[in-house]
């Protein structure tokens, strides 16, 4: 049996598994966790421990017919504005709830396309955050960037206002599969937007890249890996295309019949992680890659890498404010998302509420199994010793998994008494291994594929 017979048998290709970006998951939520939770999490903040804040904003001009995340689109800056006002809305609503003195030790815009915004409202909305909370003095700020929706007055804008982190979405660069994913994107544009980030003093880079696109090919891939090399990001992201239309309508716009099939696309996700092996980025996690220099290798190699909902991160911050639509918030006692459509959004926080409209009350069962997920998202492996110092006794409860994964998975794991490890053969089966831990994963939510 070869390699990916071996993984196909453990159910590689028939999994359709969480990414874990939290435990629970967000399906798992419910409308009986809302703004009223939301309220008393947020007034009974510890002040002395900074924050990580989200600002999501739900707009792109073009909507590129493979995107999974939640946007509209507008090709006016009307709905930007209105969106804005409501934003400073909910900030004011929540300054009037915080504890006095609390920091911000992290701020990430993502979207849809933070870089629509032109640099009048970049100001406008990077002050109304941190007015209402304070940036600490080692803060970090990070920006979601789409290089066809950025110029140098965006880029200084942000940098003004302390970016010292770019995202920048590339996917692909054969034009073939561009077209095939609606998203025309040149490399000379995404090369441009590196310089000008670069100039501006902005000099951690990561790159998202997508394998499994319809017409990609191991050719076209190693060309694209080829071109993410002249680039020289610190990190990059490798997401394995997630083909949900029943979630996202616009992907009911990509051509099935181009999709490589299963096998295909674990060929790609293979051959783009050993090209990057080869050029000195470390694998992080399950999708990531990070030069030995940058902060998320240094932190997987302390054991200090961790997993919200933006992917993989050395982020220390307890607790998570999201805010604008369908934002999600970890507060110390659970999860609380945000209405996620704009108007559903808009409502509640005109009504002069908080616009909390699902979340999940955390058990302590949960934080356990939580912590045993993200530490085998994270590190591969599942610290037994480190899960009973933080836990105690319950932790033994997770014992029988252990075993049950030890004899399902065979050779692509290790069992001691400290660990339970997943080895590198078997690093496609992390988010199956994980989903054994996940008490929830009956709940009957629709995922993607986990290969
Ligand atoms: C908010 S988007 C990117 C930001 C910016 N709007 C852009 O397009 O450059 C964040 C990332 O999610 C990833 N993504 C979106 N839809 C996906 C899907 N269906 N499967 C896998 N990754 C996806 C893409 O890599 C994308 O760059
Ligand atoms: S990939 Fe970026 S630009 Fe394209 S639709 Fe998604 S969020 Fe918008």
């Amino acid at each position: 049996m070869t390699q990916m017979q071996r993984l196909e048998s453990l159910g590689l290709f028939d999994a359709r598994v969480p990414r874990y970006t939290s435990y629970p998951t967000a399906p798992v939520f419910s409308t009986d966790t809302g703004s009223p939770f939301q309220t008393e999490q947020l007034s009974n903040l510890d002040p002395a421990q900074p924050v990580s804040v989200y600002v999501h904003i739900p707009f792109c001009e073009r909507l590129c017919w493979f995107c999974a995340c939640r946007t509209q689109g507008t090709k006016t800056l009307s709905p930007v504005e209105s969106y804005l006002e409501t934003l400073e809305a909910e900030l004011a609503l929540i300054r009037s709830i915080l504890p006095r003195g609390l920091r911000m030790g992290r701020l990430h815009w993502g979207g849809g396309t933070p870089t629509i915004l032109p640099p009048q409202m970049i100001h406008r909305l990077a002050q109304a955050v941190k007015s209402v909370i304070p940036p600490s003095e080692d803060w970090e700020f990070s920006v979601e960037i789409d290089p066809t929706m950025v110029d140098r007055d965006k880029i200084a804008a942000l940098a003004a206002e302390g970016m010292n982190r770019a995202s920048i979405g590339i996917q692909d660069f054969d034009p073939l599969v561009q077209a095939s994913i609606g998203r025309i994107q040149p490399f000379d544009v995404t090369r441009d937007c590196v310089n000008d980030l670069r100039e501006a003093g902005v000099n951690s880079l990561n790159t998202d890249l997508v394998y499994g696109l319809p017409h990609q090919t191991e050719a076209r891939l190693i060309d694209t890996v080829d071109k993410v090399r002249i680039l020289a990001p610190d990190r990059i992201a490798l997401f394995g295309y997630a083909h949900v239309p029943w979630m996202s309508k616009r992907q009911k716009l990509i051509d099935e019949t181009a999709l490589p099939d299963e096998r295909a696309r674990y060929r790609l996700a293979e051959t783009a992680a050993s090209l990057f092996s080869e050029s000195g980025f470390t694998p992080i996690g399950i999708d990531h890659f990070a030069r030995p220099a940058d902060e998320l290798c240094q932190a997987a190699w302390s054991g200090r890498l961790r997993r919200n909902f933006q992917g993989y991160t050395a982020d220390h911050c307890p607790v998570l404010i999201g805010l604008g639509a369908s934002s999600i918030s970890r507060l110390p006692g659970g999860y609380v998302q945000n209405a996620p459509a704009t108007a559903a959004y808009t409502q509640r926080i005109d009504a002069g509420k908080l616009a909390g409209s699902r979340g999940h009350v955390f058990s302590p069962e949960d934080l356990l199994r939580a912590r045993a997920i993200e530490m085998l998202m994270c590190d591969m492996t599942l610290n037994i010793p480190a899960l009973e110092a933080e836990f105690g006794p319950p932790a033994a409860g997770l014992a029988p998994i252990h075993r049950q994964i030890a004899n399902r998975f065979g050779a692509f794991v290790d069992l001691g008494d400290n660990a339970l490890s997943i080895r590198r053969s078997g690093r496609p089966l992390t988010r199956i291994i994980a989903s054994a831990y996940d008490a929830y994963s009956e709940a009957g939510a629709h995922y993607s594929q986990a290969s």
